[in-house]
């Protein structure tokens, strides 16, 4: 079995590419390298022991898709590329529609072409929008509360058009919580440009002194210490997600739809006390005011993925900051 993945060298993409090749399906990746670097691709090759091919290039590229489907007979797709800040995408929304819809678009138009309509697609969480009841459940109503999440709710929207039009497409959407932690053996990980957004990344750069402390976005909330609550999801979880996704549209036809996390909340506070812990090393931080969009607390209800998919994320929190922290030290 051969998967096109697209996005395959970026953080996501990678730890999957390397779950695919460990359970035998061959991997055909596209990815621009906007976020991500051509080493990721021997990387993969050295943790598993196995050759990739690599095409070097833009999804929204219709004739390079062509190209690629007339080369290889890829039997399933998993669509991770695309732009993925919310502040980005609220400075420079026409960015975000453009790459993220018009690559998913001429994804699909070529996938019918060529007669592959097996698709596995990177939704996220924040199609929730502002949560009313907690845990989520897929069939909670839907809302984006900026571009970034616009794109996500219009794409699920797209594929469930196409599945109603002609439903001998299988389609799997999986809506992911808060992914942190890297594959154990430090060669992969998540490697924002600049100064990161996200929680993880930046405990990291303090924990490395690139960064003097981290700012906690309020202490405020009504959660456990009062600081944000959300569903950390290891990242090699995750990746085992997608193939129980293909695996599940290759016995099941259809278009499905899962949360990806945990089921447990954690607040920012009690992760920076366990990275602290698990790598033995201070993370100096200050609270400071709420960040502006943020919600107190997120977390999947995950028993559609475990009942339907098998899905049960097995990595602890503890793993999820050892690993990630292992990953910097290993690429310093
Ligand atoms: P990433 O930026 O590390 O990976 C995306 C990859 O896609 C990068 O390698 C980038 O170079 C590539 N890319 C972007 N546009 C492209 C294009 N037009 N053509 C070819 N390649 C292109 O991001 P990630 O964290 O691995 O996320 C993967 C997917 O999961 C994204 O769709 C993202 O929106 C979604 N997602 C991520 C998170 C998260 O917290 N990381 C949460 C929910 C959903
Ligand atoms: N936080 C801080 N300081 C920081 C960064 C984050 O205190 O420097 C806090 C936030 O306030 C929040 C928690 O850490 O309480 C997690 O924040 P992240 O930015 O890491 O993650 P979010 O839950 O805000 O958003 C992420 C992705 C979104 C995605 C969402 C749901 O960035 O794209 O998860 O999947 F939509």
């Amino acid at each position: 079995m051969k998967v096109l993945v697209t996005g395959g060298t970026g953080y996501i993409g990678s730890h999957t590419c390397c779950e695919l090749l460990d359970r035998g399906y061959e991997v055909v990746i596209i990815d621009n390298l906007s976020n991500s670097k051509k080493e990721v691709v021997s990387k993969i090759e050295q943790i598993t022991g196995k050759k990739v091919k690599f095409y070097l290039g833009d999804v929204r590229d219709k004739e390079l898709l062509r190209k690629i489907f007339k080369e290889n007979e890829i039997n399933f797709v998993i669509h991770f590329a695309g732009y993925k800040a919310v502040g980005e995408s609220v400075l420079n929304p026409l960015m975000y529609y453009e790459n993220n819809l018009l690559s998913t678009i001429n994804l699909c138009e070529v996938m019918k072409e060529f007669d592959c309509k097996n698709l596995v697609f990177s939704s996220s969480a924040t199609v929730y929008g502002i949560p009313k009841k907690l845990p989520l459940k897929e069939d909670f109503s839907l809302a984006a509360t900026n571009p970034y999440g616009q794109t996500k709710l219009m794409i699920e929207n797209i594929l469930k058009d196409l599945y109603a039009s002609d439903n001998s497409w299988n389609i799997v959407i999986l809506r992911y919580f808060n992914p942190i932690g890297a594959h154990a053996s430090g060669l992969i990980g998540e490697e924002p440009n600049g100064i990161p957004n996200n929680l993880m990344p930046y405990i990291v750069k303090v924990a490395n002194k690139e960064l003097p402390f981290l700012n906690i976005f309020g202490n405020d909330y009504d959660t456990v210490d009062g600081t944000g609550v959300r569903d950390y999801i290891h990242v090699v979880d995750l990746a085992i997600g997608h193939v129980l996704s293909i695996e599940k549209i290759n016995k099941d036809k259809g278009i499905f739809i899962y949360n990806l996390g945990t089921g447990h909340g954690y607040s920012v506070l009690e992760l920076v006390n366990t990275f602290s812990k698990v790598n033995n090393i201070e993370v100096n931080y200050r609270i400071v005011d709420r960040r502006p969009g943020d919600v107190a607390e997120c977390y999947a209800d995950t028993k559609k993925a475990t009942i339907e998919l098998g899905f049960k994320a097995q990595k602890t929190i503890d793993d999820m900051c050892r690993d990630s922290y292992k990953y910097v030290i290993n690429n310093k």
